[in-house]
Parts: structure tokens; sequence; C-alpha cells
């Protein structure tokens, strides 16, 4: 193409006196013009043809890929199933057989399970169960708190909160103590999901999360966060656990326990998250001030939230 251009510039650039001779020249580079753009339309519908295949080619290979690597994931689970099983034989005879649990719910995830409820794990004191939410980020994750319908009521005593209350399929505390002996064991995240009454949900996620032992008042340690719904707990951090009848709250004029919602937690002067405090239901903007379920960074101090729920993850 490019020559037969070059072609008719030639000619018609130094082969001008002989145009009025010869018009024939030009007729044959027209022709050789139309033959070549022929020729070009043609390999253009070859080379289309052959992206064609090749992308369906492509996906296919794609998709192939897909099935394989669950396959994949799939022989692991029953091939560490197989390695268990055969340890559990083996050692029936010599030493008791080692516990199967898994020693929390990341693991029971990475394990292959994807269903939210309440498991046993190894990393708990024997008799402690935990609900694992599985559906939330990828999963995985011990939850230590929730609130949704105000069926449990979160005015409790020291010993209460020490020893955890409510139904873990529902509202509940974890536990001071539980909570204490997860988090010693090894580095946490924490992440707060927060939903309002017109259904809008938004969270916070620290990343890392400690709580010492009662001894040192529960205290709490977080740090580094992220998330859309404002940092709620920073003045919460490093403040031990007040509940209602224990005041180690950092204002030694009142109880912040008392004023704020009647609920156990990391009270500082006295802080602008509340999650333990009075399930107040839908009251809107207009709630008593502190009383409620309160992420102040998201929904300030009047507003009490639909539903709150705060987890764990390794
Ligand atoms: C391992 O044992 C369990 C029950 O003890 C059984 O259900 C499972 O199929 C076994 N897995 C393999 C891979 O043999
Ligand atoms: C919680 O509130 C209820 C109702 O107001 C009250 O009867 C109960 O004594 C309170 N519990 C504590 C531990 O303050
Ligand atoms: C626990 O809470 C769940 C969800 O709200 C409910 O279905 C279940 O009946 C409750 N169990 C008990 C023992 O209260």
């Amino acid at each position: 193409m490019a020559n037969v251009l070059l072609l008719a510039v030639f000619l018609l650039s130094c082969g001008f006196p002989a145009r009025a001779q010869d018009d024939s020249i030009f007729v044959t580079a027209a022709k050789a013009l139309e033959r070549q753009l022929a020729e070009n339309k043609e390999e253009t519908g070859r080379l289309k043809n052959q992206v064609d295949r090749l992308s369906s080619m492509v996906e296919t290979l794609l998709s192939r890929v897909d099935s394989l690597s669950a396959e994949l994931s799939e022989e692991k689970v029953r091939s560490a199933q197989l390695e268990q099983n055969s340890s559990r034989t083996e050692s029936t005879t010599e030493a008791p057989a080692a516990t199967t649990a898994p020693a929390d719910c990341s693991e029971l995830r990475l394990s292959g399970q994807r269903t939210s409820g309440v498991y046993t794990l190894s990393s708990l004191p024997s008799g402690v169960q935990a609900y694992c939410d599985m559906d939330t980020a990828g999963g995985g994750w011990i939850v230590i708190q929730r609130r949704q319908d105000g069926s449990v009521p979160f005015n409790r005593t020291w010993e209460e909160y020490k020893q955890g209350f409510g139904n873990k399929s529902g509202e509940f505390w974890f536990g001071n103590e539980n909570i204490h002996h997860l988090t010693s064991q090894r580095n946490f995240k924490l992440r707060v999901d927060l939903e309002d009454w017109s259904g809008n949900e938004n969270f916070y996620e620290y990343s890392s999360f400690r709580v010492s032992g009662e001894s040192d008042g529960y205290r709490l340690q977080i740090a580094e966060y992220s998330g859309n719904a404002g940092d709620s707990m920073e003045q919460n951090n490093g403040q031990k656990f007040s509940t209602v009848d224990r005041d180690n709250d950092a204002d030694s004029d009142r109880s912040c326990s008392q004023e704020y919602g009647q609920g156990g937690w990391w009270f500082g002067s006295c802080g602008r998250s509340v999650l333990n405090g009075h399930y107040l239901r839908n009251c809107g903007w207009y709630c008593a001030d502190w009383q409620g379920v309160v992420w102040y960074t998201w929904r300030r101090e009047s507003y009490s939230l639909k539903s709150v729920s705060m987890k764990i993850r390794p």
C-alpha cells in the first residue's frame, strides 16, 4: 500500500509532463491501489477471525484454571483430613488423640468451613464456644459482641462482663476473661460493624487489639485504624474496663458507666463510643444523649444504632 502511494506521489511530482501524454499510468496506479485495498480488507478479516478464535481459547483456559484451583483447594482439605485421620489411628495406642478443633475461626475458615455459627475452638478455655462470622470481609472472625434487637440487657456487673453473658447466636458479650485469653496468645485485628435504622452499614477496623488481664483492669490496647465510620474508640485506647459497679474510668469526678447507658466499656473521660449502652430502638436523631448504642463519629451521641458487632481475626 505504502509503495503504491509513494509511486503515485513520485509520478505526480516528477512525472507531471508525462501526464498529458499518458493518462493510463494513473489508471494503472488507481487499479493497483484498489487491489491493495481489497487485499488489506481480506487480511483484516482474517486477523479478526484469528483474534476471535484466540480470545475464545483464552476464555476456555481461564475457566479451566478456575475449576482446577477449586479442585486443588478441595484436594488440600481432603489430604489434610487424611493426614489427621492417619495420625489419629497411629497415636491411639500411645498418647491421647490430639485435639481436632481448629485454633480459631480463621483456621476453621481455611479448612473449608463457610457457614457462620457457634463452634468449639482449641484456643479457648474448654467449655467456651465462639460464634464464627464466615461472611463478613472474607470471614474467619470470632465475634466478641453483638447488639441487634434489645433482647439482652447490657447493664451488667463487673462479674458478668468478666464471664460473658447473652446468647452467642443473638446478643451477647463474649467475656473479658475470654477476650483477654485470646488476645494474649497472638495479635488480633478488631472490626466494628455498624448499621443505622435506614439500612446504612459502615465499619471501622483496628489492626491490633489486645485486652490485658483482670489485675490490670482488662485495659484496652488498639492500634492503627481504617474504615469510613471514623475512629470513635480513640479515647478508649489505654483505658481500663468499667461497669456500673466498678468505676475505673479516667474521670475521677463521676462514673462514666453510670452516666453513659450503664454498660461496661473502656471509658476514658468518657470517650465517644458506647456500644454496650441501652438498646433504645429507633428514636432517630433525638435519642437521649450518650444513653444508647453510640458511635459518635458516624451518627453522633443522640442516635442509637440498630445493630453493631465487634469481631476479631488474626
Ligand atoms: C477422616 O475421618 C472422618 C471421620 O472420622 C471421615 O468422615 C472422613 O471421610 C475421613 N477422611 C478421609 C479423607 O479419609
Ligand atoms: C439494669 O436495668 C434494670 C432496669 O432498669 C434494673 O432493674 C437493673 O437493676 C439494672 N442492672 C444493673 C446491674 O444495674
Ligand atoms: C439466641 O438468639 C437466636 C437469634 O436471635 C435465637 O434464634 C435463639 O432462639 C436464641 N437462643 C436462646 C437460647 O435464647
